[in-house]
């Protein structure tokens, strides 16, 4: 038997709750989106009735008139392809019915490795609470089969993808005819935001980064609250979610829009090495290999530009490259209904995943720092970059913004 529970609703102050994002393994199973939702799957069930149960929060008026509709279980019955939709009230019941039937209970813990909760969540209390009532039964780990289940993404989810890419390259060519000097980083957020919300975006993928000049050494930077000025470069991460779907993207641009030759040095050689790196994302890539090949692309590149020295390179200790002052961070990760996306680490790339390629040089002593990242499909033929159609080439950046 496998349960899952809804993603906990989190409170940002009196009678005020922060957006509701629900639990991506709970979202990728039943589609609902929903708060308080239980799942609950046995398909050796003894009863035919409790193989597949969806557990849904009752309406009420009051609920009604304070928040909205709620499923009806109609449309639970519709959305999620399961058939049998029972109240909340009802699961504590059904459960004890048929739980002794079962010996392996697969409860779902969260395993991403980049996710380190201060708090425990729903399903680590759900798990306790269990173990309370029923300390004999084997309490199993649900998240490798989730792992496994959500890096090969369906047709369903790779259109959803798609869609977030489109609408994030909409609202990036919309910056572009946008930004000249003097220009805040929060105007070019708000025309960001307002082209997601036209074309129905969930919403922002993760908060959007506006990184003018200096900024743009802050890999986080997040502030979005200073000035755009003449000669410098903005560094943009944004990305829209589409049906809770993320794209990620990053781009580079001048602010009166023309780099100057040293940015475009910069600019050209990260735009080289993501175009080599895109090219080893492919089925059987191991992420290891990948990594030392981009490692030694990006230090040839860094080499050229002036910044490291090959002598020093040559001698350098091969665990801590020197490329790694220019360029902190990894190239790519799998990106899905979470923007890091949960996937093994130490499994060779499949079909079907969707990874990111981001290579950036960073420059502290220039003020400057250039990212670029598409969102690349791994294929039968070798990979589709869904970022296609999003101006990347310097001089179609600079024609478009010279072209009001
Ligand atoms: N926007 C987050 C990332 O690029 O990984
Ligand atoms: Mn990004
Ligand atoms: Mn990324």
């Amino acid at each position: 038997m496998a349960i899952f529970n809804a993603a906990d609703e989190y409170t940002r102050s009196g009678d005020q709750n922060f957006l509701f994002k629900q639990n991506a393994d709970f979202f990728y199973l039943s589609g609902i989106d929903q708060e308080q939702s239980i799942l609950l799957l046995f398909p050796d069930c003894p009863n035919p009735l409790y193989k597949e149960v969806l557990f849904l929060r009752q309406t009420n008026e009051h609920i009604a008139v304070w928040e909205g509709h709620k499923y009806t279980k109609e449309e639970a019955r519709k959305a999620s392809g399961i058939e049998a939709v029972y109240w909340l009230h009802d699961f504590e019941a059904i459960l004890h019915s048929i739980i002794h039937y079962a010996d392996h209970i697969y409860i779902n813990t969260n395993e991403n490795d980049r996710y380190l909760p201060g708090v425990p969540y729903r399903d680590l209390r759900f798990l306790e609470e269990l173990r309370g009532k029923y300390p004999l039964h084997y309490y199993e780990r649900a998240a490798p089969i989730l792992r496994d289940l959500r890096v090969i993404k369906s047709e369903v989810e790779i259109e959803l993808t798609q869609k977030a890419c489109d609408i994030t390259g909409d609202a990036f060519v919309r910056v572009l005819k946008f930004v000249k000097p003097g220009v805040a980083e929060y105007e070019i957020e708000a025309e960001i935001s307002h082209e997601f919300l036209r074309q129905r975006a969930t919403g922002h993928a993760y908060n959007p980064i506006i990184a003018s000049g200096r900024n743009a050494i802050v890999l986080h930077y997040n502030d979005n609250n200073q000035i755009c000025h003449d000669g410098d470069v903005i560094l943009f991460d944004f990305a829209a979610e589409y049906g809770n779907y993320n794209a990620d993207l990053s781009r580079s641009i001048p602010v009166n829009g023309r780099f100057t030759e040293r940015q475009r040095k910069v600019y050209d050689a990260v735009l080289r090495v993501m175009r080599q790196s895109t090219a080893m994302l492919v089925a059987g890539t191991v992420w290891n290999d990948y990594h030392d090949e981009v490692g030694k692309i990006m230090t040839s590149e860094l080499i050229g530009l002036g910044l490291l020295d090959r002598h020093a390179v040559e001698k350098q200790d091969p665990k801590a490259p020197l490329y790694k002052k220019y360029f902190m961070h990894g190239t790519s990760h799998h990106l899905g209904i979470d923007v890091h996306d949960y996937a093994s680490r130490y499994k060779p790339f499949e079909v079907g995943n969707i990874l990111t390629c981001e290579p950036g040089i960073y420059i502290p002593e220039e003020n400057l720092g250039i990212r670029i990242e598409n969102d690349i499909l791994i294929t039968e033929g070798g990979n589709r970059d869904l970022m296609a159609n999003i101006p990347v080439e310097a001089k179609h950046v600079e024609d478009i913004m010279n072209s009001k």
